[in-house]
């Protein structure tokens, strides 16, 4: 048998055994800090349409960003889709990540393109979200509980072990939680705040959009999370209420970014390019994932939570996506609230 047909016969088979990847033309390190369901539908719908294969992880925010520092003298991984905009902020103000301009982001909404500007480059606006929480209607019927529509209703004795909300160490919407507080009450409020809230968690998760899952399968009476994770629950026909604190809330706006030193640079920024298409982000919807798209031709899913009906504070992400500011925020938190968490 010549070497040429033998060749062949390998192929052949490697594709029979759907080996796929030994014969993609190359490969891409993905990090992914959205909803599993979402990265898995974006890695399927990449490899569908590119010769590539992508190795992904899902990781939350913060996790990822800890990751990313390090690995930064040998970094393993080429691109970081989605999670909320501080870390990929505070990784770009480090240097951590790669500056690039896609050919797409005039595309994009303002909100998109200011993350990009406002980093010099180094990371993007890939959709948006607002902070709120769900409750487990039919808990809060059996309980008689009152419907808890602000930050102080969920103070209230009768909520007591019923909340959950994730670590902000791990968890980016947990950050964005705790940012939000600061801004809306002034620091030393808001950790007076967290503190008696302490008395009514029951658990600190390590992902965001745990605590609304515990809510919506009656594990829990409540969780704090982005509203549209709050809403997927909904879709999947769990009886949850999706709630926007009257006193104002934070938003996030998630990002991406390529890692700098990639080792497969070209491919991340194939994966970029892809990500900001309006085709790509319009079909987050069909994995339940109703955040706000950044580009401007992308469709609105009807279940997103729309920003012009929420009261939304005006989120300082120049501040707060500080490296310096999270470092004193996260020790604070450690100190004076995961020391005394359950
Ligand atoms: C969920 C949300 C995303 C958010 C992410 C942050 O997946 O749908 O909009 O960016 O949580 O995850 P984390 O685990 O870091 O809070």
């Amino acid at each position: 048998m010549s070497k040429k047909t033998l060749a062949m016969l390998t192929l052949a088979a490697g594709t029979a055994l759907g080996t796929n990847a030994a014969l993609a033309a190359g490969e891409l390190n993905l990090i992914c800090s959205a909803d599993v369901v979402i990265c898995e539908q974006m890695k399927g719908d990449f490899e569908k349409s590119h010769d590539i294969q992508v190795n992904m992880v899902r990781l939350s925010s913060g996790e990822t960003y800890a990751k990313v520092r390090a690995e930064s003298r040998n970094p393993k991984t080429d691109i970081w889709w989605a999670g909320t905009g501080d870390p990929h902020l505070q990784a770009a103000s480090e240097g951590l990540t790669e500056e690039y301009k896609s050919a797409k982001l005039d595309e994009l909404h303002d909100w998109a393109k200011s993350q990009a500007e406002s980093s010099g480059y180094r990371t993007v606006g890939v959709y948006a979200g607002a902070l709120g929480w769900g409750y487990n209607t039919d808990i809060a019927a059996k309980k008689n509980l009152s419907e808890p529509k602000c930050w102080a209703d969920l103070l209230k004795p009768e909520l007591k072990g019923e909340i959950q909300i994730a670590n902000p160490n791990s968890s980016g919407t947990a950050y964005t939680a705790l940012a939000t507080l600061v801004q809306i009450m002034g620091e030393d409020e808001a950790f007076d705040y967290l503190k008696k809230l302490n008395d009514n968690v029951s658990q600190y998760t390590k992902s965001g959009s745990a605590p609304v899952k515990a809510a919506a399968r009656g594990e829990t009476g409540l969780g704090i999370v982005f509203m549209h994770d709050a809403v997927s629950q909904v879709a999947e026909g769990f009886p949850v209420k999706v709630e926007a604190p009257c006193e104002g809330t934070g938003y996030e706006i998630g990002s991406m970014s390529i890692i700098k030193g990639a080792r497969n640079m070209d491919n991340a920024k194939i994966w970029y390019d892809w990500a900001l298409q309006p085709d790509v982000q319009s079909r987050m919807k069909d994995a339940k994932s109703f955040q706000l798209p950044s580009n401007k031709s992308a469709e609105i899913p009807k279940e997103a939570p729309r920003f012009e009906n929420i009261k939304l504070i005006d989120y300082d992400f120049t501040t707060y996506g500080n490296p310096d500011k999270r470092k004193a925020l996260l020790e604070r938190w450690d100190r004076e609230i995961g020391s005394i968490a359950n």
